[in-house]
């Protein structure tokens, strides 16, 4: 199924088929209140006859759920029959994605100009709308999923008329809503930024405005502000819809300042803009208020050179150089003064988790990226009071990213387990595994039945959740 040699071509190399249901072999032991499943999202397949997707984050959307139950592991994977992955399947490149262009006919030409074939492969998260498990991406309708077996349902309707635009596949959980954005292009840009309750209304915060907009991957929120940070990786609306590029070469790096919006969640105050150093960030990590400033820990770079780094033919050859990458807090004033940086720590990570039910979460969990042979090396839990870092890594496996999951009825930010798939690529073959939290030993591990990709994103879903 899997035809590729170096741990890096291993780690981003394509499946062809879905699995299971199918019951694992667990090693060690998976502590009994764990009842759930952990569903994740990502990039599983580039490859389609004459349809070569370019970027990891072009590959097609796989969902793969590990049910836990009685201390054991059920594993299902499928691939999203979206509208692109049937088109691939066909060989037809009809869409256009991240960094893959569509093909260039020209009908597609046309479309491309009335934005109307813009992929619909969510591949980049998941998340619980109510009743909804629904896939995520950037651009398009959220895609409905079975959460049992991952079947394929219908897009997600929003319940207002807001429309669609660029967005993030990362919405931030206030309460009993979910805060997000949606980019509107047209004569006047505007991030229209938005929180939706459970009827599926999106409601508007705040509109802010941008001539260049910027390539904002996800946003923050506090107990009381929401934060959208524009990173000096920008495009121009009007060359976009001309030029019919995929969607990430139409930005440019301009070295400017970054500006961060902090946009009141109850509306009680304008919007408040504080400029800051040059600097780009795929992930937040988490947001809280402090006295008479909004405090941001991110996952920050010194440029945007991680985004073209990433492009399947680089990252399957070399370590991206990443620039500057660390664990960053940034103290926006709401005076609307310059915010100011701090760096935690200087560490290679990626895919930052961190313990949600904490105001100020002072734990966080992420993949460390290798310099060496492998993309992922190890996963660390970084202390952010004291930039202590514990470290669980094995020879050869390499981690997508780590879940922190709570044991029921604690409160404790290490009261629980870490979840994280893992890629031997020596044994070729991949494993779901279970940290203790408070000890970062590995607890146990099941084995999968085939290798398996490293993805993007997921959630632990409780039983009683669902
Ligand atoms: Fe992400």
């Amino acid at each position: 199924m899997i035809a590729a040699k170096t741990p890096r071509e291993l780690t981003f190399a394509d499946v062809t088929a879905d699995t299971g249901p199918t019951g694992l072999r667990v090693e060690g032991t998976i502590p009994d209140w764990l009842h759930g499943s952990f569903v994740r999202n990502g990039s599983a397949r580039y490859s389609f006859g004459p349809v070569e997707l370019r970027h990891w984050f072009d590959g097609m959307a796989f969902l793969q759920r590990f049910a836990f139950s009685n201390s054991q592991v059920n594993y299902t994977s499928r691939f999203i029959r979206s509208d692109s992955y049937r088109a691939a399947l066909e060989g037809r490149a009809e869409y256009q994605s991240f960094a893959t262009p569509a093909a260039r006919s020209l009908s597609s030409w046309l479309a491309g100009l009335a934005l109307s074939n813009l992929t619909d492969n969510t591949n980049v998260n998941v998340v619980r709308y109510g009743e909804s498990c629904v896939a995520l991406t950037e651009v398009g309708l959220p895609r409905c999923f079975d959460p049992q077996t991952l079947d394929t349902l219908a897009p997600l309707k929003f319940n207002d008329d807001l429309g669609l635009g660029p967005t993030t596949a990362h919405p931030v959980r206030c309460g009993d809503a979910w805060v997000n954005y949606t980019l509107k292009l047209g004569l006047h840009n505007e991030y229209v930024v938005w929180r939706m309750s459970a009827n599926g209304a999106r409601e508007v915060l705040a509109r802010i405005p941008s001539k260049r907009p910027a390539y904002v991957h996800s946003i923050g929120a506090s107990a009381r502000y929401a934060v959208l940070i524009e990173y000096p990786y920008r495009f121009d609306p009007i060359a976009m819809l001309l030029q019919a590029k995929p969607f990430i070469e139409n930005f440019q790096w301009n070295g400017g300042e970054s500006l961060i919006h902090l946009i009141h969640l109850k509306g009680e105050a304008a919007p408040v803009t504080c400029a800051a150093e040059p600097f780009f960030c795929f992930h937040h990590v988490s947001t809280f208020d402090d006295g008479d400033s909004v405090v941001i820990d991110l996952v920050g770079y010194d440029d945007a050179s991680i985004v073209t780094d990433l492009y399947l033919d680089r990252v399957c050859e070399t370590a991206p150089a990443a620039p500057g990458l660390s664990l960053r807090r940034y103290r926006a004033p709401l005076n609307g003064q310059d915010a100011d940086r701090q760096t935690l720590l200087n560490a290679r990570i990626e895919l930052p988790r961190v313990d949600v039910r904490a105001e100020r979460p002072r734990y966080v969990y992420a993949p460390r990226m290798g310099v060496g042979e492998s993309f992922t090396d190890g996963i660390l839990q970084i202390d952010t009071a004291s930039a202590a870092q514990r470290v669980w890594e094995r020879p050869d496996e390499s981690p997508g990213e780590a879940i922190f999951v709570p044991k029921p009825g604690s409160t404790g930010e290490t009261d629980g387990v870490v979840l994280f798939v893992a890629l031997n690529a020596r044994e070729q073959r991949s494993a779901l595994v279970v940290l203790d939290a408070a000890t970062f030993e590995e607890r146990a591990r099941a084995w999968a039945p085939a290798m398996l990709p490293i993805g993007f994103h997921g959630q632990f879903w409780s039983a009683t959740e669902r």
